[in-house]
């Protein structure tokens, strides 16, 4: 049976989550807000603007509309600055035995992420044709743990919601896909990932027999 097979981009696909816990980090810094790795696990799948938002809270800090969106662009050209340099080198570890299984099995393939900067990083990283369907920063309105994205991708896939996988490495993620009433994998800790259906450190752990048991139901 054709499934529906959604991934996250960044932690996900490529090790992007540093970059932008360092480029929030820098911006943070400049405002002398503290903020810790525990902070930005919050931060993880939801929007730039939501992202900002919340650090300007945690720092008690107002600033005008102005300031606030001369802020986001700030932080946006430092993790830019940052994915510059990428390439195939920064596709994380069995993405593309992952990505080619899927294929070769006629599975449906989604990208389901809050970036605006996902497809950039897709061409960077040579993967933009690996998608069947790509929803990012740029095509839906609200963030996770709103399964909107996901459910995006589902009807992009044109699968029911019911026959999609989400591969997630935030805790929005997987609430996402959880209220979306898909099968939720979690990649990384256990700690964090909790409410996944199945969790596991990385792809390395995911086996083609694994992902088989989704296609032969
Ligand atoms: C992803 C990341 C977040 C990031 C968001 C927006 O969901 O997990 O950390 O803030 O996308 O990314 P963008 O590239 O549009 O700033
Ligand atoms: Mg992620």
């Amino acid at each position: 049976m054709i499934k529906g097979f959604i991934f996250d981009l960044d932690g996900v696909i490529v090790d992007t989550a540093k970059y932008h816990f360092l480029a929030w980090k820098q911006l943070a810094d400049s405002l002398h807000i503290e903020f810790t790795e525990t902070q930005n696990e919050q931060l993880k799948g939801i929007s730039r603007e939501k992202s900002l938002e919340k650090i300007l809270n945690w720092g008690n800090t107002q600033v005008s509309t102005a300031e606030f969106n001369k802020l986001m662009d700030q932080k946006n050209k430092v993790y830019l600055s940052y994915i510059e340099k990428m390439d195939t080198s920064d596709i994380l570890p069995d993405i593309p035995r992952v990505l080619n299984f899927l294929k070769q099995n006629k599975q449906a393939i989604a990208l389901g992420s809050a970036s605006k900067n996902a497809k950039h990083i897709l061409k960077k990283t040579h993967l933009l044709e690996m998608f069947d369907v790509i929803i990012d920063g740029t095509s839906v309105a609200k963030a996770k743990p709103n399964p909107e994205v996901f459910l995006a991708a589902a009807k992009g896939l044109n699968i029911l919601p019911k026959n999609c996988i989400v591969f997630e490495d935030a805790e929005s993620g997987i609430e996402a896909a959880n209220a979306a009433k898909m099968t939720s994998i979690g990649i990384g800790h256990p700690e964090i990932l909790h409410n996944a259906n199945d969790i596991f450190t990385d792809f390395t752990k995911i086996s083609n027999e694994y992902l088989n048991n989704f296609i032969s139901k």
